[in-house]
């Protein structure tokens, strides 16, 4: 599949989705959202796949944010619009049964910070910077940013981040936990595939429970998260995966998990 703007290959289990604006450093217009939102529910729909690797197009940058030649002009109904659809995004890929792996080649600024930040982890290469400089253009982190980010690396790095606009290399994103891998530049998309394909080994239902009730319950009070996970754990017993599983395991073969 090519969409405008975006790529989408396949590699086995998992798809990786590029974002091909190149020349605007793959920058987040609208219509790359609304794409985004229209590939993921294909993605979403195929049963083969099970992980999808994000990045984008070029050796500069992953996505370098919100397009500000499209927001220059925009009153407050349109950037409306505008964030509800990256808000939209993010609970697209928080929602999604798939597995979202941010591979952040380059610029991950603004808008592009927060597409990674849905994801449900983020390997950086060594040429990865990441950055909420919003603040310099007059506005605020509007795809989720001043939310996510402090849940990632707590309220007071956040505010620092978000209140200066600094940008940190991928080194310093990884020691406060922004991103969760950094890999040497040529290295970064086959070591994300790869992470996508050791997930794609286990049982499908197992890992897309797993990930509905740590996203759910990460947002409850504990005794109420804990109770979802006993409520999952106990439900995956009504299903062939959790017999095979244990049953490959106990005759030292590998697990032919069927979604079931
Ligand atoms: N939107 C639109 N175009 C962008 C862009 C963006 N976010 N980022 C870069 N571009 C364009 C540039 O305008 C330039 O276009 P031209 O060649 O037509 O002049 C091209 O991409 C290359 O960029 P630079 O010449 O600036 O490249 P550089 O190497 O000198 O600098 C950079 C790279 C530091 C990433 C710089 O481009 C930059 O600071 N970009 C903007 C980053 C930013 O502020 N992002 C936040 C946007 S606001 C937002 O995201 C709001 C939100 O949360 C929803």
């Amino acid at each position: 599949m090519k969409a405008e703007h975006l790529a989408i290959r396949r590699d086995g289990p998992v798809a990786i989705l590029t974002v091909t604006r190149e020349k605007a450093l793959n920058a987040l217009s609208s219509a790359v959202l609304g794409a985004l939102l229209d590939a993921a529910a294909v993605l979403e729909a195929d049963a083969a796949l099970r992980a999808v690797v994000v990045t984008g197009a070029g050796d500069k940058a992953f996505v370098a944010g919100a397009d500000i030649s499209e927001m220059q002009e925009m009153e407050m109904d349109r950037a409306e619009a505008l964030s509800s659809r990256g808000a939209a995004v993010g609970r697209t890929l928080e929602r999604s049964r798939l597995v979202w792996i941010a591979a952040v080649n380059g610029f991950a600024l603004g808008g592009g910070c927060e597409l990674a930040l849905c994801c449900d982890f983020i390997y950086a290469s060594e040429r990865a910077k990441f950055g909420q400089p919003e603040v310099k253009l007059g506005v605020i982190p509007g795809f989720g940013g001043t939310q996510r980010l402090s849940r990632r690396v707590g309220l007071a790095k956040a505010k620092e981040l978000c209140f200066t606009g600094d940008m940190i290399a991928a080194d310093e994103a990884l020691r406060i936990g922004l991103c969760d891998a950094v890999f040497p530049h040529g290295e970064l998309l086959d070591k994300a595939i790869a992470a996508g394909k050791r997930i794609a080994q286990n049982g499908p239902l197992a890992v897309a429970e797993c990930k509905r009730v740590m996203q759910q319950g990460y947002h409850l009070p504990l005794e109420e998260a804990l109770s979802l996970e006993t409520e999952a754990f106990a439900g995956l017993f009504a299903t062939e995966d959790q017999r095979e599983g244990m049953k490959a395991f106990l005759a030292k073969r590998p697990a032919a998990f069927k979604g079931r």
